[in-house]
């Protein structure tokens, strides 16, 4: 196998296209502008919807960009070989000109001809959207496939879930798409084992995405566009990671020369240390981009994932008792290896040192009450008044304090906190703790849906576990929710079958979902569910799924369990000792 570069595969990339026609338009800035509807880019297409929705870009008809993007939805995945929270996309579009037939054609001489990455043809799998009410099967990318070469055996014809695009906003230009994976070679999982699976046979190498649909509102149907455009995507770190035959992308330049920066730092080893030294170099090279783009550490918007982000790498630091200059030349090595590429003013070394020693200063008096308090807990319970106390004397992100109790078994009282936190102050949690959320606003209909569906879920969970199943976590991204619970066992697939089928039943029954104000006390006397994350003081929201689930709960809720149209589990896992973890989408 041949070695790619880091400039290489940028220069490939962009010689390829303009061979076909495309001109190469720069990365916009991390930080979207005139949108106040996410926190960062999060997808290349984002910064070019205006044009995907029919204005005419200066640069033509066909583009092509690497674009910085920022996802934070998966943080706490970050460490393992893949996740990151900055990544760069490397896409190229056509507005309105060419469509399917030259873009499947395309896609696979880039991954196979050896003049370009040169992966051997019967390593690539490719997906197709199955068709559903709103949009037909994708027979014809599919028939394209084909026709380049990919046997049926291959070609895999998956849902919504899988198979479609739109922008986390739920609105805007989208519709089917057609994934490329790798195929690892590894034994299929089960006769089931397709793409769509995480087993780790198919990886994921980049999508092309054909928006012939448009969502005009929030809760818009998607009507079909007046302009059809290609929109591709694919991931440069992970690319770069298996073209050059690498097992993870910590492995290729981009972040191998930073991990022996931190070695020389501490006297730790890389082999023992993985996530501390992985999120270290991840986390600041992702604050590297976002400073550079103008953002400061702050207690709202981007600039609090700034703060996270540093905080984060600072206690990896920590751990790793990284002697303090670790920062500054991470930073350089950033600055230094980005250049030509993006242009980074020194100046933000200043800005991160800064916050470092913010956050350093109260933070080793913060863990010390950490650590004093945690001989007194019972119950596995963190008390969200404590966490309230390290958060507003210390400066403890209140996610660095769920994070380091969940690393003692325990779970921070997040309604204490929202309580104790509201009584302090006027401004919102949700300024500070819910943007956080794959960093998007989170009151998109795929959210209050994913919401209802976690209603569900936990009545589901209740009904064949037992009322003593109490919810131990929960966060939703635009994608899909995630769920932990108290379980002493994984969950067989008869137990996951009744789960989606349980929902199910609910959805297909259309309940509507109602909410009610009333005291606490009224509340617990309703048996109402007491739930995680969400303000409220004396008066508290009731959200009452007919007669399947009661829950004080902050919002926002689908009105009708109709909405959810179907729920799926994709995955079931350990979270911590005795806490089960459940991911799942709904097909909105
Ligand atoms: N916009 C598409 C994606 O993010 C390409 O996958």
């Amino acid at each position: 196998m041949r070695k790619i570069s880091y400039r290489e595969l940028r220069k490939m990339w962009f010689e390829f296209y303009q061979e076909h026609g495309h001109s190469v338009i720069p990365s916009a800035s991390v930080v979207p502008e005139n949108d106040g509807s996410v926190l960062f880019t999060t997808a290349g297409m984002h910064p070019l919807v205006p044009f995907l929705l029919g204005e005419k870009h200066p640069a033509g008809k066909r583009l092509c960009d690497i674009q910085k993007c920022v996802r934070t939805g998966d943080i706490d995945e970050v460490g393992d070989n893949s996740h990151l929270t900055f990544f760069e996309m490397m896409g190229n579009w056509s507005l309105g000109d060419y469509f399917k037939k030259e873009k499947v054609a395309w896609s696979y001489d880039f991954l196979t001809n050896p003049k370009y990455l040169g992966l051997p043809k019967d390593s690539i799998a490719v997906t197709a959207f199955a068709g559903d009410e709103v949009a037909p099967r994708d027979t014809e990318v599919a028939e394209y496939w084909q026709q380049v070469g990919i046997p049926k055996e291959r070609i895999w014809f998956l849902p919504k879930s899988e198979n479609w695009w739109q922008l986390p906003t739920g609105t805007g230009p989208c519709g089917p798409d057609s994934e490329m994976f790798y195929d690892t070679g590894k034994k299929p999982c089960s006769p089931q084992c397709s793409p769509a699976c995480d087993c780790g046979k198919y990886v994921e190498i980049g999508n092309d995405v054909y928006m012939q649909y448009v969502i005009y509102e929030k809760d818009g149907q998607a009507m079909p566009a007046k302009q059809r455009n290609v929109d591709t995507g694919m991931g440069l770190e992970r690319l770069l990671c298996f073209v050059n035959g690498y097992q993870s992308v910590y492995d290729s330049e981009l972040f191998a020369p930073a991990l022996s920066i931190v070695a020389s730092c501490t006297a730790q080893k890389y082999e023992n240390a993985l996530k501390e030294y992985r999120v270290l170099v991840e986390h600041t090279r992702a604050a590297t981009i976002i400073l550079g783009d103008g953002v400061v550490p702050a207690a709202t918007g981007q600039g609090y994932v700034l703060r996270r982000l540093i905080r984060r790498a600072v206690r990896m630091a920590n751990k790793l008792q990284c002697k303090p200059d670790v920062y500054e030349k991470l930073i350089h090595f950033y600055i230094s290896f980005f250049q030509g590429i993006y242009q980074i003013d020194e100046n933000i070394i200043k800005t991160f040192l800064d916050e470092v020693d913010k956050f350093s200063k109260t933070i080793e008096q913060g863990m010390r009450e950490f650590n004093k308090i945690l001989p007194y807990l019972k119950d596995k319970k963190f008390s969200g008044k404590t966490a309230f106390r390290l958060y507003e004397t210390y400066g403890f992100p209140i996610e660095l304090t769920q994070e380091l109790a969940a690393e003692h078994g325990l779970t921070v009282n997040m309604a204490e906190f929202a309580v104790a936190k509201q009584k302090h102050s006027e401004l919102s949690h949700t300024a500070s703790v819910g943007t956080f959320k794959g960093g998007l606003a989170d009151t998109s209909v795929e959210t209050a849906c994913l919401h209802t569906a976690t209603h569900l879920l936990l009545a589901g969970l209740k009904k064949m576990l037992g009322k003593d199943v109490v919810q131990k976590g929960s966060n939703i991204t635009p994608e899909r929710l995630r769920f932990d619970f108290n379980c002493d066992h994984k969950l067989t697939t008869d137990e996951l079958a009744f789960l989606e089928k349980f929902v199910n039943d609910a959805i297909k029954q259309k309940i509507p979902v109602t909410v009610k104000e009333m005291s606490i006390s009224e509340a617990r006397a309703m048996g109402a569910e007491g739930s995680f994350a969400n303000k409220y003081g004396e008066v508290v929201k009731v959200y009452s799924i007919g007669d399947v689930s009661k829950e004080i709960c902050g919002g926002p809720h689908a009105n009708n369990t109709g909405d959810l149209v179907s729920f799926k589990i994709i995955k079931e896992e350990s979270s911590s000792a005795g806490i089960r973890r459940i991911k799942a989408v709904i097909k909105k």
